[in-house]
């Protein structure tokens, strides 16, 4: 009899190990599963293992994208996230997709960068989320890839209120130059096309050229200087990103054209907002890039944490002329070098 209680208990205690340790392998096994399923109910970190985000912009020091990185740092802070800005020092595209494909490799939390070019962009931030490393498109899309949200601009809209600006301050009448930060990002291109859709009834209105400035003022400027000097009867210009109707009032000053030229462009640095308050300057598009960089941090964290994020999220744009100044204190382009 005794021996039959002794061998009774062998058995249970076996069963019992048997189910605990096959419970520990189920617990193990979807941890590693929840580990590699960002967005599904996935990784929780605690205050010491915060997350690691990467936000990649089209140039380091570009002014506009400091106040982007200002943004996101503030939001970084306030959730625990350790977040790295890394990029090109000039623009460029082959560059920028190599510092994509190397955080990527480093096995970071979230990357947060624009879609500047289907053709480019859409693989690589496929390849990036194939490895299950959410990515946000911030500033720029990229709609036909797997990133999971955007935060940014409805850039065709901008361009069509910056086309219509234009029209009714010159009154149906206009030769109009372009300088483009780049005749092949999208964000550029929508920015132009939503110009000229925005005018194209306008009979008194003709495009008459349209250069590039690599999103620099030096450049925006020497293509100013040439337009100018080939075709001295345009008396406008609009300029698609945050340094050329810089660059062109610069140029326009120099020929000691103020008075008859029209000047529209793009974000409000303390340079545009100099010149506007001048009169170089007659209107620029507002962006909020503070907030684009905000935003694209707490997106990131819902979607680490499994929340629901809402695929397009459009921050304010609106046409501002110097009747509008001094704007009220925003951290959109109040720009400080620390
Ligand atoms: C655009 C950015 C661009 C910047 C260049 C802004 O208007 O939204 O994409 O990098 O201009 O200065």
């Amino acid at each position: 009899m005794r021996r039959t209680w002794w061998k009774w208990g062998i058995y249970a205690g076996s069963i019992v190990a048997l189910v605990a340790s096959a419970s520990f392998t189920i617990y193990c096994a979807w941890k590693v599963y929840a580990y590699h399923q960002p967005g599904e109910g996935a990784t929780v970190k605690t205050e010491n293992n915060e997350y690691h985000f990467v936000l990649v912009p089209e140039e380091l020091d570009n002014d506009y994208w400091r106040l982007v990185e200002k943004g996101a740092k503030a939001a970084a802070k306030e959730l625990g996230v350790n977040l790295e800005y890394v990029g090109p020092r000039q623009a460029n595209i082959d560059e920028h997709i190599h510092i994509l494909e190397k955080a990527a490799a480093s096995k970071v939390d979230g990357i947060m960068t624009q879609g500047l070019t289907e053709k480019e962009f859409t693989p690589v931030i496929n390849h990036i989320v194939e490895k299950n490393i959410p990515v946000v498109t911030i500033d720029t899309d990229a709609p036909t890839s797997k990133r999971t949200a955007y935060i940014g601009t409805d850039n065709y809209y901008a361009g069509f209120i910056a086309g219509r600006a234009l029209a009714e301050d010159m009154h149906g009448k206009a030769n109009v130059a372009i300088i483009t930060g780049s005749l092949t990002a999208s964000h550029q291109q929508l920015r132009v096309q939503g110009f000229k859709d925005a005018v194209k009834q306008e009979k008194g209105i003709r495009i008459v050229a349209i250069e590039e400035s690599h999103i620099t003022r030096v450049q925006a400027a020497e293509k100013a200087y040439n337009i100018l000097k080939k075709h001295p009867e345009v008396n406008a210009f609009y300029g698609t990103s945050a340094l050329d109707a810089i660059g062109i009032a610069k140029v326009v000053e120099q020929f000691h054209r103020e008075k008859g030229t029209y000047i529209i462009g793009f974000d409000t640095l303390p340079e545009t907002i100099h010149y506007l308050q001048k009169g170089t300057i007659h209107a620029t598009v507002v962006q909020e890039p503070y907030e684009m960089g905000y935003r694209a941090v707490k997106t990131m964290v819902d979607i680490r944490k499994g929340n629901d994020v809402p695929s397009v999220t459009n921050t304010e744009t609106k046409v501002i002329r110097k009747q509008d100044l001094p704007l009220r204190p925003s951290r959109n382009y109040e720009v400080k070098h620390d």
